[in-house]
């Protein structure tokens, strides 16, 4: 149920802080779990506990992680992280992600791919055997989407224009001011066909497919925490 859910998250986040050290360059991760981990981090920073410099991947993880207290690093030439820690919506047993319920996917890539490592922290509702029953989000530039919708629907993956849940008028828009089209294909039995298609489709900026990215996770159930490799 959702308070257990809750927990599992709490528990994944907490978790992770065993993986930073002193002096470490991060990235942070958009969603509830990530704002679980941005706080604790914030604690321990706080306390004097640890010193880390960090990029995070939505305006809303930014604008936490600087409530917190840790500091904020600008993109520049040359950066890389040490690690970032991030949530997903889905993983499967090699660690293939779909991310982006939260519309966050394009930063959270750039900053996962300028990442040496990337540390899922997820609740257990999020392992699956295979990806695709939440549907994989697409961010997409606004002249395109018509034609995107076409492409989606003829893939089969039954695409719908994110809107504003108290709007259904109004489109989400990114942090990029591009909109967001989730697409309902079930199941994707082979997610790096998929993401190859994706990338030859003109105006999908990015896919939600995180493949080959992440290094481990940290799942937890009601039982304790697993890590993940994969
Ligand atoms: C944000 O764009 C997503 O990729 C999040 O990582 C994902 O939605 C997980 O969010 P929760 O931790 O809130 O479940």
């Amino acid at each position: 149920d959702q308070t257990q859910r809750e927990k599992e998250k709490q528990l994944a986040a907490a978790t992770a802080l065993r993986w930073i050290r002193d002096g470490m360059l991060l990235g942070l991760g958009s969603g509830s779990t990530a704002a679980y981990f941005i706080n604790s981090l914030g604690e321990a920073v706080r306390n004097g506990q640890l010193q880390v410099q960090a990029t995070a991947t939505s305006h809303a993880s930014d604008a936490l992680a600087r409530k917190a207290g840790i500091a904020m690093l600008e993109p520049r030439r040359g950066l890389r992280f040490d690690l970032t820690v991030d949530g997903a919506d889905e993983l499967d047993p090699q660690l293939r992600l779909i991310k982006g319920g939260g519309g966050a996917l394009l930063r959270e890539k750039i900053i996962a791919t300028a990442s040496d490592a990337l540390l899922i922290i997820a609740d257990s509702s999020k392992a699956v055997p295979q990806l695709g029953r939440f549907p994989l989000p697409l961010e997409i530039v606004p002249f395109a989407l018509p034609w995107v919708l076409d492409a989606m629907e003829a893939l089969g993956g039954a695409p719908v224009l994110r809107t504003d849940p108290n709007d259904a008028q109004t489109a989400v828009q990114s942090d990029q001011g591009n909109l967001l089209v989730d697409c309902h294909f079930n199941a994707l039995p082979d997610p790096a066909q998929l993401a190859e298609h994706l990338q030859r489709i003109p105006g999908i900026v990015e896919h939600g497919l995180f493949l080959g990215l992440a290094r481990a996770a940290v799942v937890a159930r009601e039982e304790g925490v697993m890590l993940l490799r994969p």
